[in-house]
């Protein structure tokens, strides 16, 4: 859980030398998918979701506050961010200096150790680090509630990255500033459930068309979502039971339905936004056959071609190397439930 605080040690003359927070967060991947908004500008989805946090793929950001500077400095794994990565960079920062009452521009120093824009989560950890780390170089003091209230203006999915395990992302009530406030991740406690979740990267290139554009485009033009989004609140409720009753192959039956259907949602869409690949339905077809072999295998996808598939720990192994086989050109890591988004501490900076 995000708990300290950077501290600010004072230089010779009293002024402040770090004004910096560092913060670490990780992706994670919905059972129960967000797909599509009602208010774009507050970033409300239309749908609770659900998720499990990975203990792979941190991505660990840098926020300094900079009197000096002239303006915002992103940089992105080394580079400096430019356009639409930048913009939404700055359009968060610009939030959290109204929210603190500041008006500094800041560095933004951002590491990811997964491809970003490839439909493996990259905004859901970005955005929940830079939350963290944003909130703290500024003095927010924010309980988790709000952290993952403001981490979701960023992206909605990361206001689960907010939380380590399973976390629940709720759609929230009203308009304004009701959905905004109703609109947060907290913890579903899960304490006797602990699948593995074997990542197939069928291409980790950048996808041609973003989750945030192809869910607008699927809410305004598909005539499957209304159903969709109907059916996603059903699955949820049975989604809560079945992990509760650590029910693997439950879980495994409701993910998947859940996210085949959202990608009908978008091949309905007009024109359709198809992100499988024939790689990708090569792994699709391999988790099939894992099953027929006896081996409690489901597959959930996002907003790229990339397959992951929930599986018992002991078996991690095996469904790897089918994944592997049938997408021979794919990277294959396997990953657990991990961590929230927490600040490093000086020690660790
Ligand atoms: C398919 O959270 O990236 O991964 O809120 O527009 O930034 P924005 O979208 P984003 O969408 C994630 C969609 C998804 C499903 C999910 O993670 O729930």
């Amino acid at each position: 859980m995000p708990s300290e605080r950077q501290p600010e040690p004072a230089g010779p003359a009293g002024q402040v030398l770090d004004r910096g927070a560092t913060a670490v967060a990780h992706p994670n991947i919905a059972l129960i998918k967000y797909w599509g908004k009602r208010d774009e500008g507050l970033v409300i989805p239309n749908v609770d979701s659900l998720s499990m946090t990975l203990d792979i793929f941190p991505t660990t950001t840098t926020v300094t506050v900079s009197p000096e500077a002239a303006g915002d400095t992103v940089t992105l794994d080394g580079s400096p961010a430019e356009g639409e990565p930048r913009q939404r960079v700055v359009a968060f920062l610009d939030l959290v200096r109204e929210l603190a009452g500041r008006s500094e521009p800041a560095t933004v120093d951002t590491r990811n150790s997964v491809p970003t824009g490839a439909g493996l989560a990259s905004s859901a950890s970005g955005f929940a680090a830079l939350a963290l780390a944003g909130a703290a170089a500024y003095g927010l003091d924010l309980d988790p509630t709000a952290l993952s209230r403001l981490a979701r203006r960023g992206s909605a999915s990361a206001a689960r990255s907010i939380f380590g395990g399973f976390a629940i992302c709720h759609a929230g009530h009203g308009t304004g500033a009701e959905a905004d406030l109703s609109s947060y991740a907290e913890p579903v406690p899960v304490p006797d459930f602990d699948p593995a979740l074997v990542i197939a990267v069928v291409n980790a290139g950048p996808k041609a068309v973003s989750s945030r554009k192809a869910m607008r485009r699927t809410v305004e033009t598909s005539p499957l979502y209304p159903s969709w989004a109907r059916a996603s609140r059903t699955d949820l409720s049975q989604m809560r039971a079945a992990l509760h009753l650590g029910d693997l192959d439950a879980v495994g039956e409701i993910a998947e339905r859940n996210a085949l259907g959202m990608h009908a949602t978008m091949l309905a869409a007009r024109p359709a936004v198809r992100y499988m690949s024939p790689d990708t339905v090569a792994v699709l077809d391999s988790v099939l056959r894992l099953r027929a072999d006896g081996v409690p295998a489901y597959a959930t996808m996002d907003a790229g071609p990339n397959v992951k598939v929930l599986c018992r720990p002991a078996d991690a192994t095996r469904v790897a190397g089918a994944l592997h086989a049938a997408a021979p050109g794919s990277r294959v890591v396997i990953a657990r439930r991990g961590p929230g988004a927490r600040l490093r501490t000086e020690a660790e900076r």
